[in-house]
């Protein structure tokens, strides 16, 4: 599997498949670290704290297929209020991380998953969790044999490794990939019917004559 990066600019690229996959998980675990190295292939140590919602793109080769992931990355202090849940809709995959070397962001994890199944993900959203840190061994407060029984529980694929030295990442994202393709490949990310536009009648005619003032 390997990133088409080589695509002239203003080309529309074509693509088979596209996937949304979120990286969930507590402040500080490593979200945007290990976005980051999958898409660009190198730890950064100087990332600001994540403030707003953001996504990047990757061309990814899959058995003969193009598939277009939209990666979204998302601060960890807002995860899980109504305001971010939002933001899964017709999530097809989720990357949840916690830190081998924080107790307290692998006792999150239950919540998160709790989180992506009572929201407007996919029904059958697939599920990969990563232990994050795996560098930084005298620290670690999580052992491997948790997070993998953790995954199991959950039907969830499982992965330790170190965005700070590019362990385990592509793995964990091809394995979320390959669990992506076995779906839609049986089409079963089926999105549900909804009216593309809803009309609200306005209350207050008055509102409408309002043209000096944005809502
Ligand atoms: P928020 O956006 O604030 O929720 O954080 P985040 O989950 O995106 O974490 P981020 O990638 O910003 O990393 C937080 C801190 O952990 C930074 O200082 C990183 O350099 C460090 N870090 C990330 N990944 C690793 C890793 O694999 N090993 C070590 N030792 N440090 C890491």
């Amino acid at each position: 599997m390997e990133s088409k990066t080589n695509q002239a600019p203003h080309q529309p690229v074509k693509y088979d498949y596209r996937f949304k996959v979120i990286m969930l998980g507590d402040y500080g675990v490593g979200k945007t670290s290990t976005s980051f190295h999958y898409l660009h292939g190198e730890f950064k140590s100087t990332f600001k704290t994540t403030l707003g919602i953001d996504y990047e793109a990757k061309m990814v080769n899959y058995e003969d297929n193009i598939i277009k992931l939209l990666v979204w990355d998302y601060p960890g202090e807002e995860i899980g209020t109504s305001a971010t849940r939002v933001y899964y809709t017709n999530a097809h995959g989720i990357i949840i991380l916690y830190d081998v070397t924080n107790r307290s962001s692998f006792e999150s994890i239950d919540q998160y998953i709790t989180d992506v199944r009572e929201s407007s993900a996919f029904p059958n959203c697939q599920i990969v969790l990563f232990g994050n840190k795996s560098d930084n061994e005298e620290a670690r407060t999580v052992g491997y044999a948790e997070g993998f029984e953790l995954a199991s529980k959950n039907g969830a694929t499982f992965y330790e490794g170190s965005a700070k030295e590019g362990v385990g990442i592509n793995e964990a994202f091809n394995a979320l990939i390959g669990k992506m393709m076995a779906e839609a490949r049986e089409g079963k990310f089926v999105e549900e019917k909804k009216p593309a536009f809803q009309h609200y009648p306005l209350k207050d005619p008055k509102i409408t004559n309002k043209k000096d003032k944005c809502y």
